[in-house]
């Protein structure tokens, strides 16, 4: 049987989000269990959309019987450069989106409500989208997506016939744009950091691409199979600090791993992403959100 993944997963219609992360504070299973039940009451299908995902140690909590193969804390990374991506691993994350900022801010409200009975607040985001799907870079994000169904599929969701099945392997990872020093540099060479033209969005080709651009660093084959994820990220920004929350989801944990150690020169070119010069990472964290079934079977499963 193939089960039914979370359907937020690939709504793409979304303006607004909110990104939660929590860190349990009790260990009480049936305690957990009630209060995210309760979190997701009464929800609008149209109009707001919820992903739930878990950290391994809270799936383990929850779920003693099964974890899906791949799942691993995300671990802080020491690039070849002086860069670091940074762990801040906790249990639960939520991620709402829908079209109507005030909707989603209640459905937020609740989740956090909910959830403030067993567990702590260790990260609050809002994310909207920025004049259809740019990052605030001014480069379009998302381009080099899977673009059908079954790409989306088979890129974002765990194999029928593994633990975890119909679910997926989920990276969160805030991002905070250094503007002063992007905005310093010549469209040309941002293009050539990125790998894209700007205006035009056009992948750059042969000896135009560098090798330490982003896509030369991302664009990713290992022993044969192309490492594609699919990317949900949004920017989020006030005047002072702005950035990008990296969200996405793979068939397996090593999709992102690779794609991190090439950017941060941890393979055997030691090359660095140039991207990490002008943005810096100040969160990570893996995560896993089950097919619905598997959501629904924790979730009633009282004892
Ligand atoms: C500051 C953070 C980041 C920014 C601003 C950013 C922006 C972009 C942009 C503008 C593109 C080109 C258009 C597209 O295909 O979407 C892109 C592509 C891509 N990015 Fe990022 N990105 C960031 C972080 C990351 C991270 C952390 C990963 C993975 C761990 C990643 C993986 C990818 C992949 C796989 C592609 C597509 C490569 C291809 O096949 O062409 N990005 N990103």
């Amino acid at each position: 049987m193939n089960k039914t993944p979370q359907s937020g997963i690939f709504r793409e219609n979304s303006h607004h989000m909110h990104f939660l992360e929590y860190r349990l504070t009790s260990n009480n299973c049936n305690l957990i269990k009630k209060a995210i039940t309760e979190a997701i009451q009464n929800i609008q299908p149209g109009e707001v959309s919820l992903v739930i995902s878990f950290g391994k140690q809270a799936w383990q909590l929850l779920q003693p019987n099964w974890t899906p193969q791949t799942l691993e804390n995300f671990m802080t990374l020491n690039g070849e450069q002086g860069h670091c991506a940074p762990s801040t691993q906790s249990d639960l994350f939520f991620w709402i989106q829908g079209l109507d900022m005030g909707v989603v801010y209640d459905q937020a409200m609740q989740v956090h409500k909910s959830l403030k009975t067993i567990a702590e607040l260790s990260l609050e985001q809002q994310g909207f989208d920025y004049h259809k799907n740019l990052d605030l870079i001014g480069f379009e994000d998302g381009t080099a997506n899977p673009k059908t169904d079954d790409l989306k599929r088979s890129a974002a969701l765990i194999p029928a016939g593994q633990p975890g099945e119909g679910g997926s392997l989920v990276m969160c990872q805030k991002w905070v744009h250094d503007m002063d020093k992007w905005d310093a540099v010549p469209v040309h060479c941002q293009e050539g950091i990125v790998g894209r033209t700007k205006e035009q969005n056009i992948e750059l080709e042969g000896d135009a691409m560098p090798e330490d651009s982003h896509i030369s660093r991302t664009d990713l084959t290992v022993d044969g199979v192309p490492m594609k994820i699919y990317r949900r990220s949004a920017p989020y920004g006030t005047v002072v600090e702005k950035g990008l929350m990296f969200l996405a989801f793979a068939c397996e944990l090593k999709r992102f791993t690779t794609q991190l150690d090439s950017m941060y020169g941890l393979t055997k070119d030691r090359k660095i992403d140039q991207l990490i010069n002008y943005s810096k990472a100040v969160s990570g964290s893996y995560w896993f959100a089950p097919a619905l079934e598997d959501l629904n079977a924790v979730l009633t499963d009282l004892r």
